[in-house]
């Protein structure tokens, strides 16, 4: 009856039941996996977004398979106050980044081709993947004092069905942006073997530090065909909204073929509603008032993590860049779901175990730095406490 791309095992796994339990009993739970902007008590402009949506021009049906004009042209002043200078046919707006990741797939892929994403990374690429009958094909990052992009081992992943390289930038959960250098190697593969560059900017505007060895924005990448992939959910912490865009650009040619192309593809759904369309410049500037207030989250709860990782010998974070993630290190002697599910039971707080982002070893956790700051030190001196607990007895005596 059904399609094999839809063969999933969909039943939960031990964390999710353990967890559902937990609920059902009406165990108070600290909660370190939230990263639901609308549930960390920030504060939105609510009357401001409200009338937003109110537009009488709303009632008129204007299709445009880019999406609106005026709403392209505040996705361009966007990255024009980064210096990038866009034509408006060069923005496709979607309503949300996975719509525009099948838009893409769809666009340079047969089924069975091939995509290379980064590992560790986030976790729904394997979905949007099968759902559009292409692969996934990791390559890695490896953690050495930051992390990297290990272009030697993605370039013999390169296989001749690879269409694309994609990046995210940053990186979730790794929080690591990608360099001037890394990207040059990126683009030296995607030239010789006619691929495209993919990169998913989602958490551009939350970097920890300025750092000029780092990638502006692949918008402006014109060496091989690019897509850039943004939106409202982490702009604007307004994920309710489904608001995303794809920027394409690249050599002459290739670009005016994809944009042709890219125009079918986004003519047969005009999936992007009026009402939001035409608000979209004014959720696109709340992010004025919103960012500064994610941003002093996530500075203060990294603050308190270091402080209580100070002292601490057996747990350490890895250094991040930027994002709304924390990885925990801790001893690998347990599995990471294991430690997961004991800090669920024993002390209800809630993590991710590192491979739910597809860690390639164990002895990764991982944390919402969203999370609201009571809650982020109380959970995390329980997780500590409990990992002091369980690996106290393995040390030799007397140590
Ligand atoms: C890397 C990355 N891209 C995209 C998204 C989601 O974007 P959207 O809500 O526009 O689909 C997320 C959500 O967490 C993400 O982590």
């Amino acid at each position: 009856m059904f399609s094999s791309r839809t063969n999933w095992l969909l039943s939960p796994n031990r964390l999710s039941l353990e967890i559902e339990e937990l609920r059902r009993k009406g165990r108070p739970l600290l909660d370190l996996t939230e990263s639901n902007p609308t549930r960390c008590g920030l504060v939105f402009d609510q009357q401001g977004i409200f009338e937003a949506l109110v537009n009488p021009q709303a009632l008129a049906y204007t299709p445009d398979p880019r999406g609106l004009r005026s709403a392209r042209q505040a996705v361009a002043d966007y990255y024009a106050e980064r210096g990038i200078a866009l034509d408006q046919a060069q923005i496709f707006l979607t309503t949300s980044t996975s719509e525009a990741y099948s838009y893409i797939f769809r666009l340079l892929a047969d089924p069975g081709d091939d995509i290379l994403v980064p590992q560790p990374s986030y976790p729904l690429f394997e979905f949007l993947a099968g759902l559009n009958d292409v692969r996934v094909i990791a390559y890695p990052l490896f953690y050495d004092h930051g992390w990297q992009i290990d272009l030697r081992t993605l370039e013999t992943r390169l296989e001749a069905r690879a269409r694309a390289i994609l990046v995210v930038h940053p990186n979730n959960p790794t929080g690591s942006f990608v360099r001037r250098d890394e990207l040059a190697g990126l683009l030296a593969f995607c030239r010789q073997r006619s691929i495209a560059l993919v990169a998913d900017e989602v958490f551009v505007d939350y970097s920890l530090g300025a750092d000029p060895q780092r990638v502006v924005s692949h918008a402006a990448v014109t060496e091989a065909l690019t897509f850039t992939l943004s939106g409202l959910s982490k702009i604007s912490a307004l994920p309710q909204m489904k608001v995303a865009w794809v920027v394409v650009n690249g050599p002459a040619q290739l670009l005016q073929d994809a944009l042709a192309r890219l125009e079918v593809i986004a003519d047969t759904y005009l999936s992007l509603s009026a009402p939001l369309s035409l608000a979209l410049p004014k959720l696109l500037d709340t992010r004025r008032t919103t960012q500064p207030q994610i941003l002093g989250r996530v500075r203060s709860n990294l603050q308190s993590l270091d402080n209580q990782l100070e002292a601490n010998r057996l747990v350490s974070r890895l250094e991040l860049e930027g994002g709304w993630y924390a990885i925990l290190r801790l001893p690998a002697t347990r599995t990471d779901e294991d430690w997961a599910l004991e800090i669920a039971r024993q002390d209800g707080v809630l993590v991710h175990p590192g491979h739910f982002f597809d860690f390639s070893s164990e002895g990764h956790l991982v944390i919402s730095l969203l999370t609201e700051r009571a809650i982020f030190e109380e959970g995390l001196r329980k997780i500590l406490a409990r990992v002091a607990f369980e690996v106290q007895p393995l040390r030799p005596e007397g140590a």
